[in-house]
């Protein structure tokens, strides 16, 4: 039986196993063995009762349960913060997310270094109630707001040659303690394809719950992709460069067997270590070890919004 990673607190379980094993080794080595203790040490987060409207109703608002603010802002992923859940929310409050700049680059009529103030003027702010799955096995649903990465992208136009786009996370040390564990190859990227990130469904967030993005979720500026796994919503964008070839993704470079450029959730192609056939859902309230396990749909639900961009692809490769 391949092993579930979020099938118990113990973060072996919930780290991917080479992550685990290179920091066990460095921990070892730097003498920083309380790096391997319990991540998910976090409190009580997320439920039993939800609600499972059908997804496809409006794709912008899915009406299921939500995830309480405090789970959504207390389990996270974002290892340059650490790679325990909890220790984003520990030591995000180190990142300094104003003033901010986006440089943009590449393969568009406008390209420069631009004030985060300048973009959010031009850009219409949106509401969107998302299901995001992570890779590991949980989903949340969250009430973000932000823009259309679509209108982002019109203002610097990009060009004919631009086939792909590719995301830059801020890697600072001095804001970031985990930049110091080469568990990622930093700064942490990741891609779109051109169609991909023009679709209506790619957003940018600024906020969630009606407030200001809190760092931990990868303020100021964070990639919302809600058909993909978790790891393609890259946090604390400091650069988008529009490129002709396929970009580098850190989770592909870092272990490319696992995780593909397209990353598309599919509960028909497993990751090697496990079945990605269902998803923990945490929402609501109540235990998370308690959270109920549903199926998980392809392309997360969102498979009439976006299955035609993959038309003639064969998924089980590209994954
Ligand atoms: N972005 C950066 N820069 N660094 C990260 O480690 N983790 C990814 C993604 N974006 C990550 C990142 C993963 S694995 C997931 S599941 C989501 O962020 C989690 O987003 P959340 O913490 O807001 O739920």
């Amino acid at each position: 039986m391949p092993q579930r990673p979020d099938a118990d607190l113990r973060e072996k379980d919930v780290t991917p196993e080479w992550v685990y094993r290179r920091r066990r080794l460095l921990g070892g080595a730097l003498g920083l063995g309380a790096l391997s203790l319990a991540a998910c040490a976090d409190g009580d987060p997320a439920g039993d009762e939800v609600a499972l409207a059908d997804p496809g109703e409006d794709p912008f608002r899915t009406r299921e349960t939500l995830t309480r603010f405090e789970d959504a802002t207390s389990y996270n992923n974002f290892y340059e913060f650490g790679t325990g859940k909890a220790d984003p929310a520990r030591h995000a409050h180190r990142l300094v997310t104003r003033p901010w700049s986006l440089a943009i680059e590449g393969e568009a009529e406008r390209t420069g270094v631009f004030a985060l103030e300048d973009i959010l003027a031009r850009t219409t702010q949106v509401e969107r109630i998302y299901r995001l799955r992570c890779v590991e096995g949980w989903s949340m649903v969250i009430p973000w707001q932000g823009f259309e990465l679509r209108e982002l992208l019109a203002l610097f136009r990009p060009t004919s040659r631009a086939r792909y786009v590719a995301f830059t996370t801020l890697a600072d040390p001095a804001q970031m303690p985990g930049l110091r564990f080469p568990v990622l190859d930093w700064p942490y990227v990741e891609g779109l394809r051109i169609d991909e990130a023009m679709h209506p469904l790619t957003l940018v967030a600024t906020g969630m719950y009606g407030r200001t993005l809190p760092n931990q979720n990868g303020a100021p500026l964070r990639l919302v992709v809600p058909w993909k796994y978790g790891f393609k919503s890259i946090k604390s964008i400091v650069r988008i460069r529009f490129v002709e070839e396929q970009p580098a993704t850190s989770w592909n470079r870092a272990q490319p067997d696992e995780y593909g450029f397209y990353s598309n959730v599919n509960p028909e192609v497993d990751h090697p270590r496990w079945s990605q056939k269902t998803e923990r859902r945490l929402a609501g309230s109540g235990n998370r070890l308690l959270a109920r396990r549903i199926p998980t749909l392809p392309f997360n639900g969102y498979a009439t919004q976006v299955a035609s961009l993959y038309a003639g692809m064969d998924l089980r490769r590209h994954f």
